[in-house]
């Protein structure tokens, strides 16, 4: 099975998946590896890490295109290249539209560092400091074309302390990302974690 993963910068979610699939060797069990890294900017860091790590790396630069769907046309192409299993946003900061999520249902993933449905968007631990929650953490779910609407697959959560800035708090919650997003993967892979419905379907131990 082929993994695409899609990113816009620093890829350590992408590093963290990389690491569990070659530790719990993904590629016998349950047989799959990422096939290529692409990101909508030609400079992200996880780029250079790919091609350091002998895995394709693509850029699809959002700027050269005159609209979204254009941009979007190229990104589909150069994923499908791939023949992704599955399609793992990672930091990935474009807004994908109906176009491409539809033919891809329930083969996408996302992670947001929130716990979903709150605080969609940007901006989150700033705004979950503001609004005085005490847990905040991250949410791997499948993506609809709604933004950050898709089916909750699953979730990690941290505290918020007093003294905590944005920083302090993305910085807790990025570390939890780093268990859960490889996790969620492997268990969709085998088919232990499935879209039905609208819902992620998964059994209570998964
Ligand atoms: C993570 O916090 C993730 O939740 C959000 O963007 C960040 C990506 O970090 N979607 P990285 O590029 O994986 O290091």
């Amino acid at each position: 099975k082929n993994i695409v993963i899609l990113i816009s910068g620093r890829g350590s979610n992408f590093e963290a998946i990389l690491r569990a699939s070659r530790e719990q060797r993904w590629e016998q069990n349950p047989g799959a590896r990422i096939a290529a890294v692409i990101s909508n900017r030609p400079g992200a860091r996880g780029l250079e890490t790919a091609r350091r790590e002998g895995i394709p790396a693509v850029a699809v630069d959002h700027k050269l295109f005159p609209t979204r769907e254009a941009f979007e046309e190229r990104l589909a192409q150069e994923v499908d290249r791939f023949e992704p299993d599955l399609i793992v946003l990672a930091g990935f900061m474009r807004i994908l539209t109906e176009r491409f999520v539809a033919p891809r249902e329930g083969k996408i993933l996302n992670i947001h560092p929130a716990l979903l449905p709150l605080f969609k968007g940007l901006d989150t631990h700033q705004r979950a400091i503001d609004a005085g929650v005490r847990v905040h953490g991250s949410t791997v779910h499948f993506v609809s074309a709604a933004l950050d609407g898709g089916a909750i697959i699953g979730q990690a959560v941290v505290p918020v302390l007093p003294s905590d800035t944005a920083e302090t708090l993305a910085a807790r919650g990025l570390e939890l990302e780093h268990v859960l997003y490889p996790r969620v993967c492997r268990a969709v892979l085998e088919g232990r974690v499935r879209l039905e419905g609208g819902r992620a379907v998964m059994d209570d131990d998964t």
